[in-house]
């Protein structure tokens, strides 16, 4: 098939207005690099709930099996936080996506516009002239999808629990795409765990130590994940690739987000063993910019450039998306969240028109 079928599955709060920039973005590409693309809308999330009673419908899902990568926007809002928490957006359609499609290997590229440094919390000098962070998260394991779960019991003995897992093949895997990617870039790895306490950790530890013997010119540390968040402020040069578990994983690509401007700046890619992606920004619908038009658009923007790379192996168009985006940047265009001083902050309408119009004469 000639044509690249795209699930668009945009989702709940501000997912619909960065999706739109995100297409208008692709759709230039189509023109401008002869991709041919088929979007497919589906319904997923809290407006799914809405509308079909489910986070995610069948027709959704056979949408998805369908496509050759799922673009999606984020889930999840105030209005769906009082039903059961199995029923939840998140819960019930995002990770369920990342279960059923075996998504295992998730990546998080943090970073910096040097056009963009002054936007970050951090101190000039501790800047300096950027950073470039991978963090690589395991995503279809660990403490979000271990069993048992549950919660029983009444009164003071009421309890409830998670159970934190991993088996040898799930830490190898994603073990193995720490080492092979960390050779494309800076050959350094750091693990997070919490092997002084955790037993799960302390398997962790031990097979990304063994795996690390067939990559003998890639660098190896081991990072506590406390250390390592403090770390990440002190000095965020010292990272390449930052392997973690799940939860770990979760909060600290938030912080590498935050460390480069906003969390509005960081897409994600979501891979497993064959080229189909889903490809999501790392931030979540923003209820309390959704429906303003402030949102920022790139972290979607650069989503579907990472879908381009990695489902559609086209790095001429995803690198020529990239480079819009850093233009654009440079080109003093600020959405609300990465504004500053005297900045006067464009939307979220604008900001997609100038990337788009950038890789229309790229
Ligand atoms: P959030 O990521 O939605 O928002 C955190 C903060 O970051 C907010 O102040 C928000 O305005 C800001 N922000 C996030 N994306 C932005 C963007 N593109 N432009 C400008 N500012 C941006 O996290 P939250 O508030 O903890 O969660 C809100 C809802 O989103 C919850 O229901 C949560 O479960 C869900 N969520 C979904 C996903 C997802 O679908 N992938 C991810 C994270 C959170
Ligand atoms: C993320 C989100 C999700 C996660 C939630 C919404 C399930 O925070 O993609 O980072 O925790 O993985
Ligand atoms: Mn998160």
């Amino acid at each position: 098939r000639m044509e690249k079928k795209i699930a668009v599955l945009a989702g709940d709060g501000i997912g619909p207005e960065v999706m739109a920039e995100a297409i208008k973005v692709l759709k230039v590409v189509e023109k401008e690099f002869g991709i041919a693309m088929a979007f497919e809308e589906a319904d997923v999330g809290g407006c799914a709930i809405d509308k079909h009673g489910h986070a995610l419908p069948e027709k959704t899902l056979d949408v998805c099996r369908q496509s050759d990568a799922i673009l999606f926007g984020s889930v999840g809002g105030p209005k769906w936080e009082s039903l059961p928490p199995e029923q939840q957006p998140e819960r019930a359609a995002l990770l369920p996506l990342r279960k059923i499609f075996d998504l295992f290997c998730n990546l998080r590229p943090a970073r910096v516009y040097s056009a963009l440094a002054s936007a970050s919390p951090l101190r000039p000098d501790i800047v300096g002239d950027g950073f470039d962070i991978l963090c690589l998260r395991e995503l279809a394991g660990g403490i979000y999808f271990g069993q048992p779960k549950g919660r029983e019991g009444t009164g003071p003995k009421e309890r409830a629990y998670d159970t934190m897992v991993y088996h040898r093949w799930e830490i190898q895997r994603i073990a193995r795409k720490a080492f092979e990617i960390a050779r494309t870039r800076r050959k350094k790895v750091t693990s997070i765990d919490k092997a002084n306490v955790l037993t799960s950790m302390v398997l962790w530890r031990e097979v990304v130590v063994e795996m690390a013997r067939d990559y003998p010119d890639v660098t190896l540390n081991h990072m506590y994940v406390d250390n390592a968040t403090m770390q990440l402020m002190r000095d965020p040069h010292q990272f390449d690739v930052l392997l973690c578990g799940n939860m770990f994983g979760d909060i600290l690509s938030d912080q590498c987000a935050m460390l480069t401007g906003s969390l509005g700046l960081l897409p994600s890619a979501s891979l497993g063993a064959s080229d189909f992606g889903l490809y999501e920004p790392a931030g979540g619908s923003a209820p309390d910019i959704a429906g303003q038009g402030i949102a920022n658009p790139i972290a979607q923007i650069l989503s579907a450039a990472l879908m381009l790379r990695h489902s559609f192996h086209r790095e001429d168009a995803a690198s020529a998306v990239e480079r819009a985006v850093a233009e654009t940047i440079e080109a003093g265009l600020r959405t609300a969240d990465i504004a500053r001083g005297a900045q006067r902050p464009v939307s979220t309408t604008a900001m997609g028109d100038a990337i788009a119009e950038r890789v229309r004469r790229s």
